[in-house]
């Protein structure tokens, strides 16, 4: 056995990150592939530096492009790397590029392809990462859902792999050891809010992202809250490229480190944002979240009362900041797993019992 990981971006580091400390600590054979999808410092280094990650064994370097170029680039020689290294098994996380890629290469080669985070979905196929997680989910031989929401998804597709039980999700596990403590209560925060926005959904539309960051301004100053905004640089790109000027309440920040975006969640008032992984890791610290979004792959979230789906346009976006900055029980559990799912995911992988051959159609 000899394990080989793919990841490539920010979130695939993040949450990997636990699974590749499972893989160590038991001293298991394993080749790291990174794509460098993402290659800035704050992006990318700075969390294998700050989670004391092993250096990859091998770096595509392959950066930024359009989709098919992307994936393209990095299909080649990641199928060259499972042969060449002898991998049995290809583990790729969530709905990116650079899963994708480690998913059809370990797939074609008729390797034991591990989808950590299965089984979510938006419905919306304008979503890139849509595409890429149903795709992944189909062609991976062992499926990881990390909720009953998600393994009945895959159940419900069919999909001809095998769908482990729910294993939580490993941000969990990565948000338990940054972020250790209980939740910080309402009269305790600071008098913030933390927007983060990257979707090129909706930063790529001026019209999407100047309503947006208008809607978010006006709910700042009504409730006398400083806006904390450390901007994708797609979105810094795209503000400056639709000359759009954020209003005085909203400041530029830096891109953070995963344990200072963890600090600034559990100290905020309200996270408004329109990534997944904020969206949980609010959810499991106890922070009231406004999903910028149509559409939703964490409905757990919403169900448990921890986050409300705004929409993309100004009233719905005020509407739901009233919403959850009225909520007064912070107290909501949290459906994402006990921190355990790196340890159930490498467990499953090991087990005798659990050796399917590679997908058969
Ligand atoms: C990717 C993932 C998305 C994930 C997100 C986290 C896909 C299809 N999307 O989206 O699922 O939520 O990462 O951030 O794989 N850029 C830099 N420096 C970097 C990386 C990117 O400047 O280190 C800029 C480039 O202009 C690039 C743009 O950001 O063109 C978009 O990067 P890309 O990796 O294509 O997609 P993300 O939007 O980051």
């Amino acid at each position: 056995m000899r394990i080989g990981i793919v990841l490539g971006t920010r979130p695939e580091i993040i949450k990997l990150a636990p699974v590749l400390a499972e893989i160590e600590a038991r001293s298991l054979d394993r080749f790291l592939i990174h794509t460098n999808q993402h290659y800035d410092w704050e992006m990318d280094a700075q969390f294998f530096e700050e989670m004391e990650l092993p250096a990859p064994d091998l770096n595509l370097h392959v950066g930024s492009g359009r989709h098919g170029e992307q994936t393209g680039k990095m299909l080649a020689p990641i199928e060259a790397a499972i042969e060449d290294q002898g991998l049995t098994h290809v583990i790729v996380q969530g709905d990116t590029n650079s899963g994708l890629a480690g998913a059809l290469a370990g797939a074609k080669l008729l390797r034991r392809v591990a989808h950590v985070e299965a089984g979510l979905r938006s419905y919306d196929m304008r979503m890139p990462e849509e595409l890429n997680r149903r795709l992944i989910d189909h062609i991976s031989s062992d499926l990881f859902p990390p909720t009953p929401t998600a393994h009945a998804v895959l159940t419900g597709e069919s999909v001809p792999g095998l769908v482990h039980e729910p294993s939580g999700n490993t941000v969990v596990d990565a948000v338990l050891r940054y972020a250790p403590g209980s939740r910080v209560p309402i009269e305790e925060r600071d008098p913030t809010i933390l927007m983060t926005l990257h979707r090129p959904e909706n930063v790529d539309h001026e019209a999407i992202l100047r309503g947006i960051v208008e809607a978010v301004g006006e709910v700042a100053a009504a409730h006398d809250l400083d806006v904390v905004f450390p901007a994708h640089p797609r979105t810094r790109e795209r503000l400056e490229r639709f000359g759009i000027s954020l209003p005085p309440r909203i400041e530029f920040a830096p891109l953070k480190s995963f344990r200072e975006l963890l600090a600034l969640q559990a100290r905020a008032r309200l996270v408004m944002t329109d990534s997944g992984g904020l969206q949980e890791e609010s959810c499991v610290l106890g922070s009231p979240c406004v999903v910028l979004r149509t559409h939703t792959d964490r409905p757990e979230t919403i169900e448990v009362g921890a986050s409300r789906l705004a929409g993309v346009e100004r009233e719905g976006i005020v509407a739901a900041a009233e919403e959850m900055l009225a909520v007064e029980d912070l107290g909501w559990e949290q459906p994402f797993g006990d921190g355990s799912a790196s340890r159930a995911i490498v467990d499953a992988l090991l087990a005798p019992t659990a050796e399917p051959a590679a997908v058969s159609g």
